[in-house]
């Protein structure tokens, strides 16, 4: 089983925007159009966006008694953009995404291979999942991971899952830019 038919579209569409430009189909930024973005300025943003939302997750955890965490998923990862900035803080991190392509682009791009490993999503990720799962599940400007799954209903089965399921402990969060299409 290899996923419904919204599922391997959409795998193949990221596939090939991963193979014709990653960095820009991930930071649509229209200055970076074909293969504009230089490699260390695009994982600068991952930095800085990790350390502005860091603070905030361990204000939340800190809120509800929870420790300080400790691992991490980064769900539509890229290229690693910010699985790259959890690794250098230290955090043991896997990154999941749909595309080949990206996954191939962020274990070439890894500097922390020790503590930071990246994975296909694949039908059977949920299971691989296991349980418990990880402290924080961060999913950056990848809301389609939300409209298909591999697992017939929407990712927030599979993300729910990664935040631990009945666990409760598990941080999730979903950012993503807003765009303002009123002028
Ligand atoms: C706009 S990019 C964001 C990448 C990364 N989160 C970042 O901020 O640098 C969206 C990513 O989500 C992945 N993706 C899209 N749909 C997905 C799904 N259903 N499950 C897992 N990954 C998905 C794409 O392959 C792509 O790498």
């Amino acid at each position: 089983m290899s996923g419904g038919r919204l599922w391997q579209r959409a795998r193949q569409d990221w596939d090939e925007l991963a193979q014709v430009d990653p960095l820009w189909a991930i930071l649509t930024d229209p200055d970076k159009r074909n293969r504009q973005w230089a490699i260390e300025q695009f994982f600068e943003t991952g930095r800085q966006q990790v350390q502005a939302m860091w603070p905030k997750i361990l204000s939340h955890l800190n809120e509800w008694g929870m420790p300080t965490p400790k691992t991490a998923l980064d769900y539509g990862c890229g290229i690693g953009r910010i699985s790259q900035a959890f690794a250098a803080m230290g955090l043991r991190v896997t990154g999941h995404d749909i595309s080949p392509e990206m996954v191939r682009l962020a274990d070439h791009w890894n500097q922390y291979p020790s503590h930071c490993r990246y994975e296909v999503v694949t039908d059977s990720a949920l299971r691989q999942l296991g349980d418990p799962t990880f402290d924080v599940v961060y999913c950056a400007e990848a809301y389609t991971a939300f409209e298909v799954s591999p697992f017939g209903g929407t990712g927030k089965v599979y993300y729910d899952k990664a935040c631990g399921g009945e666990r409760v402990g598990g941080f999730g969060m979903v950012e993503c830019m807003v765009v303002d299409n009123q002028g």
